[in-house]
């Protein structure tokens, strides 16, 4: 997979993709994620990204024409599944939407910065748009990095063990039942004796009996999907 995030600050997304789990992707050559400076693309001699809005009122928009160049530029080298827009009101990022963009090869994530960008862009240049949360960002970067990282770790071979993927919690519609590790008692708290009792059958059963029970007593609203 390519993911190709165009930003006026890229500089906010590089530590989330230099480390851990989305490094070891990009070193493996499953997953590479390329940030783009917006502008880079700019077509004045000031380098200008955005401008007033038209009508009047607070805050700046972003241009259509370097966005569009920028993308141009892009689609010239490729094809691409989706032109995903970051924004508050989005479709909600949830992890049915992270699996389904695992399958994508090529992806273009445009970050919103300002008061957003000029409307064309959303009409004619974006084929979905996505939001984090009801809850505003001053910018898309760091709602894409948390799309990137929710879907690059599903793509096999990224996790070391690819059954982790399988047991996150809402891959099932079910939250992940508790974890625990040495040692086995500490200050009296004891761990649960079926997890020390070596026999798996017990074990997958007690796991998903948590699970369940978790779900309902803090996200019943999962169950109902189903
Ligand atoms: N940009 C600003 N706020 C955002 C959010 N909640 N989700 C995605 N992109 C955003």
């Amino acid at each position: 997979m390519r993911i190709d995030i165009i930003s006026v600050v890229p500089e906010l997304m590089t530590s989330a993709f230099s480390h851990s789990i989305l490094k070891r992707a990009a070193n493996k050559g499953i997953a590479e994620v390329h940030l783009i400076n917006l502008r880079d693309y700019a077509t004045d001699k000031h380098k200008s990204v955005d401008d007033y809005a038209f009508g009047g009122g607070a805050g700046m928009v972003m241009m259509i024409e370097p966005i569009a160049a920028c993308m141009d530029d892009l689609k010239s080298q490729r094809n691409y599944d989706e032109v995903i827009y970051m924004s508050p009101d989005g479709e909600m990022l949830n992890q049915s939407v992270s699996n389904q963009l695992s399958l994508k090869q090529n992806l273009i994530i445009l970050c919103g910065h300002y008061k957003g960008v000029d409307e064309r862009v959303r009409e004619h240049l974006i084929t979905r748009e996505i939001s984090i949360g009801n809850y505003v960002l001053s910018g898309g970067e760091l709602a894409a990095a948390v799309l990137c990282d929710s879907v690059i770790r599903l793509i096999p071979g990224v996790l070391n063990d690819e059954t982790s993927a399988l047991s996150d919690s809402f891959q099932d519609n079910l939250i992940a039942p508790p974890v625990y590790t040495r040692p086995a008692a500490f200050n009296g708290w004891k761990v649960p004796e079926v997890l020390l009792s070596g026999h798996n059958a017990n074990i997958d059963k007690w796991r998903h009996e948590q699970s369940v029970k978790r779900t309902e007593e803090r996200r019943p609203d999962l169950l109902k999907g189903k």
